[in-house]
């Protein structure tokens, strides 16, 4: 049985279990690796992405749960990266080793979607969950201000 999902505007037919958690459907049976995987239990954000435009963490979300709907990951969050998240992301120098920044730049870029004009709190809310171990937080939380601007 396949489940349809439209993932990055295009739609697929996914022949996999429909208790797959998505990420793995991501990146195993549609090839897609930019959505990362960190801890698998929804603990550390790594895997970030857009259901109808909401941040969920993939690797807890099955793939029935994405049945009709919307995916967005990072490959398709902008055609050309230049989503206003991604080019903040690039003049702030954020990544260092880089693993957990797509799921960062997803977190944010669905935070700015439903606040334009976050706070400095709302921002350190939204992004509390998204763990970066080579400690970026301060460029993370920079380069989302200047997206904001
Ligand atoms: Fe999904 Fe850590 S890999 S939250």
């Amino acid at each position: 049985m396949s489940i349809t999902v439209t993932v990055n505007g295009v739609k697929q037919a996914c022949n996999a279990p429909a208790d797959m958690p998505l990420l793995w459907v991501l990146r195993d049976v549609l090839g897609l690796t930019g959505t990362k995987y960190g801890c698998g239990a929804g603990l550390c954000g790594a895997c970030t992405l857009h259901v109808d435009g909401v941040a969920v963490r993939a690797c807890v979300f099955p793939l029935s749960g994405a049945e009709g709907k919307t995916v967005t990951t990072i490959e398709g969050l902008s055609p050309d990266g230049t989503h206003p998240v991604q080019v903040a992301w690039k003049l702030e120098d954020v990544a260092q080793c880089g693993y957990c920044q797509p799921g960062q730049i997803m977190a944010a870029a669905a935070l700015l979607a439903k606040n334009p004009k976050p706070t400095d709190d709302d921002i350190a809310n939204a992004l509390a969950g998204n763990l970066c171990r080579c400690g970026t937080y301060q460029r993370i939380r920079a380069a989302v201000n200047r997206a904001v601007t």
